[in-house]
């Protein structure tokens, strides 16, 4: 039988923004599900942390109603009211400077593994890493959580860097980019490096070019003043895209090892061929949603969303990148992400190169080529697609099919969210699946100048209807290199 989770040491989390959406929609519901596989040890607490007055028992109320949806059929009653036990509140208010003491107070002697989860908007990143700093909280055995984005571009995320780096080691620092501790995303390092089959053609000579899309059916619900802020492209392409793409381009790392990881994506980010004023209009879309059709009903316009009268934010980006080294030289990278999309899906598409000679009777032109398609989310999953021929008697008529693995039908389990593994292993210290400080900031050396151009264009965002892929500008940008969007993702 496969060995359970390892149970962590007891600990103390303290989730700044303890009643925020981020804490009640993924931090508890994680949590939980860890406490239903028994991980941890005891005495284990978990504080919550914000400016708003609340004692304990109404925390711990509110808490069990937002991981309601999240429990077992039927639900495991003791291990539940284990977890509302280890629930204690604390109100701070970072700005009025209040409640540090009682805080303090309430986290003890210094004995054992804490954790510190700014779940908080990035403006309270700095000042709560002071506090904990002035207020002798960080101690040698303290960790500190940051969620994306660091900052709203490269000096922002120096600013930020430096500022809890002159409070915590880097060792201590864990920058969380969820996308890492996705079940899928995982996956992609076991399927490159685990297995030999793949290795040798992961190269320019055998793959075309690659595809990853972010598609979202939301609009920007109640999360307006923080988007309009940041647009898609610091949103989601600054860090999960990039990673997704780095984890493609990588070269195998010499270990697991965190660091041995954090190198190799580091030299892809350094590798990615500049965007800048030059060439940003050949190679970036950025779209924003107007009214139309949305899971299944009329969906309104960004700006009603966010109600305004005009904005340049950008709801969809679409990208072609290079990476600038002997294995990827000559394949472009396309990346989409956008709200307001037909389908909520993820997927990286790797496309082989063509049959290079036509035995068949249509032309090898006519041949699809080979494609990997690895599933993030949902059904997550792996497909191959190869040609086969169809069965039966007359003339060779060739099929394009998919060997398909589906994780959920071979696993029979259900996936872990990520940020249960990634609570996880702050808690123990292994920063594998963590973004390093000059990842962050390479990842924003390539985003600043794509940004810069925008606004320098003075062109708007370009529309597209919700319900819909995206400005027909998208399409375009990959039909002029002669390929298409892999629409095969059923
Ligand atoms: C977050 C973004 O980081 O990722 C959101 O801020 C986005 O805008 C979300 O919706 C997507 O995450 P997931 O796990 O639902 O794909």
């Amino acid at each position: 039988m496969a060995p359970g989770p390892v149970k962590v040491e007891p600990f103390d989390l303290v989730v700044f923004g303890g009643t925020g959406d981020l804490a009640f929609r993924k931090l508890y519901p994680a949590l939980l599900h860890r406490e239903m596989g028994d991980q941890f040890s005891e005495p284990t607490r978990i504080i919550g942390a914000s400016r708003r007055p609340l004692d304990r028992d109404a925390f711990q109320a509110s808490v069990k109603e937002a991981v309601a949806k999240s429990l077992p059929q039927p639900p495991d009653a003791d291990r539940l009211e284990r977890f509302l036990n280890r629930l204690d509140y604390v109100a701070v208010d970072v700005g009025a400077e209040k409640g540090w003491e009682a805080l303090k107070a309430k986290l003890g002697p210094d004995d054992r593994t804490r954790a510190y989860y700014l779940a908080t908007g990035p403006d309270l990143f700095v000042p709560v890493a002071k506090h904990l700093g002035s207020e002798g909280l960080a101690t040698p055995r303290s960790r500190i959580i940051v969620e994306k984005p660091i900052g709203r571009d490269g000096a922002g995320a120096a600013a930020i860097n430096n500022a809890i780096g002159a409070v915590f080691p880097e060792t201590a620092i864990f920058r969380i980019d969820h996308y890492l501790g996705k079940e899928s995303v995982q996956n992609l390092m076991a399927l490159r490096f685990a297995n030999t089959l793949l290795e040798p053609i992961w190269n320019n000579a055998h793959i075309d070019h690659v595809q990853i899309t972010v598609a979202e059916t939301l609009g920007v619900e109640q999360r307006g003043p923080y988007y309009e802020q940041a647009g898609a492209l610091r949103d989601m392409v600054q860090n999960h895209m990039l990673q997704l793409l780095c984890l493609v381009a990588m070269e195998p790392p010499f270990s697991l090892q965190a660091d041995s990881l954090r190198d190799e994506k580091l030299k892809v980010l350094k590798s990615l061929v500049p965007i800048n004023a030059d060439n940003a209009a050949a190679s970036t879309v950025r779209g924003q949603y107007r009214a139309g059709f949305s899971e299944g009903g009329a969906a309104a316009s960004y700006l009603q969303d966010i109600g305004k009268e005009a904005s340049d934010t950008e709801t969809f980006v679409a990208l072609r990148i290079g990476v600038a080294n002997w294995r990827w030289a000559g394949v472009p990278f396309y990346l989409r992400t956008g709200k307001r999309l037909p389908e909520r899906f993820s997927e990286i598409s790797v496309s082989f190169r063509p049959v290079p000679h036509a035995i068949f009777e249509s032309d090898s032109k006519g041949i699809p080529a080979n494609r990997l398609i690895i599933r993030v989310q949902p059904d997550e999953g792996i497909k191959l697609w190869l040609m086969i021929k169809e069965p039966g008697p007359g003339a060779m008529r060739l099929q394009h099919v998919p060997l398909d693995m589906s994780f959920a039908k071979t696993f029979h389990k259900p996936t872990a969210d990520a940020y249960e593994r990634l609570l996880m292993d702050a808690i123990r210290g292994n920063p594998a699946l963590f973004m390093r400080r000059d990842e962050v900031e390479a990842a924003w050396r390539f985003i600043d100048p794509i940004r810069d151009a925008w606004s320098r264009s003075n062109e708007p965002p370009r529309p597209y209807a919700a319900g819909s892929w995206g400005p027909a500008a998208a399409i375009a940008l990959i039909e002029r290199d002669g390929r298409t969007w892999n629409e095969e993702h059923e």
